[in-house]
């Protein structure tokens, strides 16, 4: 049995979590946000280095037998996570804009890239986007509302749709994009709610499947279907309270 440690700077990870829970049914799962320094999209890359360093050094610290860590978000990896792994030997999954299956799928050869300021403007993007997308023409687009957006639906369970169209509509995303790459891991959150808003033949992609994918290959097992079992209690952990929580959740600090 496995313990997986998810980390985002706020909720977004849990979209990558509900993958990750469904594929290792009798796994231990801990879930960190970095809400103190939220939202990472508008943050330096050595201040989010220097979180990550703080997230390695904590769990080693408070945490046992973590098996494998999920940096379950995108402005962190493109940023940190050569950084991650030079502080610890348990093997660490970044999640990345899934540029290269928008690229590949797309019909138009005309696709977009929906991220944080940060993950839109750094280098390791504009080489994944070099690498995997050749043949396309991409269009790099940001918005830090989303990541608000889908924060308070996913604590309150209520979204302002007409203030999501509004937001999706003054980035003028171009007829001839079929492919949305949703390179903010919070984004999946309200993809529904951000699908209402698009015409129909753009297709959201993300890259929460291909990541417990990766999780399989790398643990080496999966634990699915297994008797059928309840799926095990995730904790939550969080360096800012949170107010009116739907979940427990214990407040840490790292530096
Ligand atoms: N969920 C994060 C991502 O995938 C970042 C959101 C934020 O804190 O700006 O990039």
């Amino acid at each position: 049995m496995s313990h997986i440690l998810v980390f985002d700077s706020g909720i977004g990870g849990t979209s990558v979590l509900s993958h990750l829970r469904y594929r290792f049914q009798n796994s231990t799962f801990s879930y960190v946000m970095d809400n103190a320094f939220l939202p990472y999209g508008l943050q330096p890359q050595e201040l989010i280095k220097l979180r990550i360093k703080g997230l390695i050094v904590w769990q080693e610290q408070y945490l046992s037998n973590v098996d494998m860590i999920v940096i379950a978000c995108n402005t962190a990896s493109t940023y940190a996570l050569e950084e991650a792994r030079k502080h610890t030997q348990i093997p660490i999954i970044g999640v990345v804009p899934a540029i290269k299956p928008a690229a590949y799928s797309s019909q138009t050869k005309h696709i977009a890239l929906l991220a944080t300021p940060a993950t839109s403007n750094n280098t390791y993007t504009q080489k994944l986007i070099h690498d995997f997308a050749g043949g396309c023409k991409v269009e790099i687009l940001h918005s830090t509302e989303l990541v608000r957006i889908a924060e308070h639906f996913y604590w309150h369970s209520t979204l302002d749709q007409a203030a999501l169209c509004e937001e999706l509509k003054q980035l003028h995303i171009p007829y001839s994009v079929d492919r949305l790459v949703l390179g903010c891991t919070h984004f999946p959150l309200i993809a529904d709610n951000i699908k209402e808003c698009l015409p129909d033949h753009i297709e959201l992609v993300d890259s929460g499947k291909a990541i417990a994918n990766r999780a399989v290959s790398l643990l080496g097992k999966q634990e699915i279907n297994i008797e059928k079992a309840p799926l095990k209690e995730v904790k939550f952990y969080a360096t800012a309270p949170v107010l009116d929580s739907k979940e427990e959740v214990a407040l840490i600090s790292f530096s």
